[in-house]
This record gives C-alpha cells, structure tokens and sequence, in this order.
C-alpha cells in the first residue's frame, strides 16, 4: 500500500527545485499530482519525469500572486482530479539587496509572492482541504527563524508564511485540517545561486552554511511526504527545519 493512493497533492512551484522533487516523490508513492509554476517549460519536465516513472501528473500555469488565477487553479485541479488531499506551497522568490537600498517595488514583489501566493492557495484550497480533511505544507525557511544578512524582506516574508501556518493549524483543527512548514537551508536549488550585493563581506553567510555540507531537495521533499502522508497524522502547526543542522 502506498502512502498516497487514491490521493491528490496540488504542489506550487513544481517546476523546480524543492517544488519538482516534492511532486516526484508524491507521485512515486501513488499521488496524482497536480503541478502548478509560472514556468510552462518546467511544469512539462516534471510531468514527463513523473509519466516516465507510471505516475499521474497534469500541469497548470499559474502566477500565485493572482488571486483569479488561484480561484481557475482550484477549480481546475477540481475538475481534472475531483479533490485535494494535500497542498504544498513551494512557489517563492529570493532577492538579496542591502535593507536601506530596497525599492518599496521589490518589498512588495517578495511579500505578494511569498506571503500573498501562500495564502491565496490556502485561502481557496481550504473549502477543499476541509472536505477532504486534508493538510498543507508551507515553504518557510530557515531565514523565519534566523538571521540572514542582506535578506531581510525574504526573511520577513518567511516569518510571515510561518506565523500565518501556525494560526491556520488552531483554527482549522477541528475541521480535521493539518498546517505545517518545512525551514530549509542551503539546499542546492535553482534559488540556492543569487546574486549579492557587491563588495559584502561573504563571511557573514558563514552561519547560513550547513556543517554538514549541501544537498539536493529530495532531501526536504522527503519531509514534505512524511508531513503530508499518515505517517505525520498528529503533527499540525509545526516547523520542522531541513538545514543538515545549520541552525542547530
Ligand atoms: N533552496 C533553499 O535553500 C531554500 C531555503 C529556504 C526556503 N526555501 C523555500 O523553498 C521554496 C522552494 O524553493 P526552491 O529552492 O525550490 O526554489 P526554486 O527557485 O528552485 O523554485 C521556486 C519555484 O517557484 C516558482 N515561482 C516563483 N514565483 C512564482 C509565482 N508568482 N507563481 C507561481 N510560481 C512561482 C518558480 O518558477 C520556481 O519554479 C521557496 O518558497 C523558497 O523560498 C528554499
């Protein structure tokens, strides 16, 4: 029996990274997942990686920040698969600048696609999500928890996907409905390679490495599908890092 049999997992971000490993491994353990991304080109690899493997997947391009776009993804996913046992929501932005030389433009871009996307998938996933007594995995970070330098907006949005999962899990507890987060660190992704300011001094992303060097997302999907599976029936509202004991 595999953990996601007769399941649907609507996953944002699925055309890369943390995002494309989580619809793999959904897939391989039975789910059919349905693969969300700005990025057609992406979405079309996962899906092909996953048909390749006999497991089920459809794409659909969507921008999260979008609230209309959210409510034809929902219907959509509906209408393709008749439910949604569980919502992963990887779709994110980093940008690192300076705090005193962020434009208000990209404070705002990072909020509406961190924050906002997150809670607009919650938002209309949820009717959904309580039919079906379903649960969600938000991508928070280890920068909800820590500090990291010259991401100071990324790190407040992270702090915020965390806060709101948190307030989700109480008031959507007896409702059978399961939030939780995954707080990656270093993981070796298309996002894992920005640009920093010029002339910083690099030794301050010294506490942001992991002691126990990088890897790839698999190892944070494979947390995502213990949270999402019965293996993680009692867990709601918890922050599990995936940072090979950066922060430890
Ligand atoms: N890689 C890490 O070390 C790390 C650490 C902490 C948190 N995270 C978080 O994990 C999540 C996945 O990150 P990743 O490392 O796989 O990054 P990634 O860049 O590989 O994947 C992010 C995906 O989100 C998609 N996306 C961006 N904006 C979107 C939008 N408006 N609508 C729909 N899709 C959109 C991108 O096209 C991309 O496919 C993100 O939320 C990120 O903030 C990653």
């Amino acid at each position: 029996m595999q953990r996601f049999e007769d399941q649907v997992a609507l996953i944002t971000g699925a055309a890369g990274g943390i995002g494309q490993a989580t619809a793999i491994r959904l897939a391989s353990e039975g789910a059919a997942v349905f693969c969300v991304d700005l990025d057609a080109e992406g979405l079309q690899q996962t899906v092909a990686s996953i048909e390749a493997a006999n497991g089920k997947a459809f794409s659909h391009t969507c921008d999260v920040s979008d609230e209309q776009a959210v409510i034809d993804t929902i219907a959509i996913c509906i209408s393709t698969y008749g439910k949604i046992n569980h919502v992963s929501n990887m779709a994110g932005i980093l940008r690192f600048d300076h705090l005193h030389e962020t434009k208000i433009e990209d404070f705002q871009k990072i909020m509406q696609v961190n924050v906002g996307g997150t809670f607009l998938v919650c938002k209309h996933a949820l009717p959904e999500l309580i039919k079906s007594k379903g649960n969600v995995v938000n991508a928070a970070s280890t920068s909800s928890l820590a500090g990291v330098p010259w991401a100071g907006i990324y790190s407040a949005s992270k702090g915020a996907v965390l806060a709101m999962t948190k307030s989700m899990s109480i008031e959507y507890c007896k409702q059978g409905v399961r939030a939780n987060c995954v707080c990656p660190g270093d993981i070796i992704t298309g996002m894992a390679s920005p640009s920093f300011p010029k002339n910083v001094d690099m030794k301050l992303m010294d506490r942001c490495m992991s002691p126990t060097g990088r890897r790839g997302p698999e190892v944070v999907a494979s947390v995502i599908a213990m949270l999402a599976s019965s293996d993680g029936e009692h867990i709601t509202g918890e922050d599990i890092r995936v940072d090979g004991g950066t922060l430890s």
